[in-house]
């Protein structure tokens, strides 16, 4: 049977739906401090595991989210900081996702989720968004105590699927995580949404695209040729 995992935040959630609670918040400010809390989120999620240092990623996008105010010098009360830190469980999931994994799941594809996100976030936030109808498994880094691109959470995918790596399509619109999983050895595909500029890792992906329609396709060609194979 065929699988694909996703990554949640970024590329099945948009994580800068946030922008707009926290311009109603700080007029002016909202799109500076969303991309800085994002980028500090994940530095902090790489610093803690690089010195076995974890606590969940709620709690890192917590600090994240406080670092970011006091650097930005942004007045927030404790309550705003719960709302905002809140957003997180229920941002939205971008335009493409539910028609290609709708897709996906139709073709008989096993999906899930391969995110840093501790489980009871990403069960809210699947929920909340509506994508939970699609995905068979959730996988959490919580789960490892570490965060990507340690290979101990890639870890989770063949485990749980009884599939070797190169047989799962992991798909991700971070270029790094991306990186991560090609490192790990799954067949690997890049979101790329934004335009960005591939990462100079050394790393060649299996796939790249600018939309989640794009990731189903490729998903779908994976089997397609697999069948061909085996005849
Ligand atoms: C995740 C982060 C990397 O969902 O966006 O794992």
């Amino acid at each position: 049977m065929a699988a694909a995992l996703f990554d949640v935040f970024g590329t099945l959630l948009d994580v800068y739906s946030v922008t707009r609670r926290a311009e109603e918040l700080f007029a002016g400010n909202g799109e500076r401090l969303a991309r800085l809390w994002r980028e500090r989120q994940i530095e902090y999620s790489r610093l803690r595991t690089m010195s076995g240092r974890y606590v969940s990623f709620s709690e890192v996008t917590r600090d994240a989210l406080e670092y970011s105010l006091q650097a930005l010098k942004l007045e927030a009360a404790p309550d705003d900081v719960t709302r905002l830190a809140d957003e997180y469980k229920r941002l939205a999931p971008f335009v493409d996702v539910a028609p290609a994994l709708a897709r996906l799941h139709g073709a008989g594809v096993q999906l899930g989720v391969l995110s840093n996100g501790d489980s009871e976030m990403l069960e809210t936030a699947l929920v909340t968004s509506g994508l939970h109808r699609y995905i068979d498994l959730v996988l959490s880094a919580d789960q490892v105590r570490a965060f990507k691109t340690s290979p101990s959470v890639y870890a989770l995918g063949p485990r749980a699927l009884k599939l070797q790596p190169h047989q799962i399509t992991f798909v991700s619109s971070n270029c790094w995580d991306a990186c991560g999983a090609a490192w790990y050895g799954y067949t690997s595909f890049w979101v790329n949404r934004n335009d960005a500029v591939l990462e100079r890792l050394g790393v060649k992906l299996s796939g790249v695209g600018t939309s989640l329609t794009d990731a189903a396709e490729f998903v779908l060609q994976q089997i397609h040729q697999g069948k061909e194979l085996s005849i």
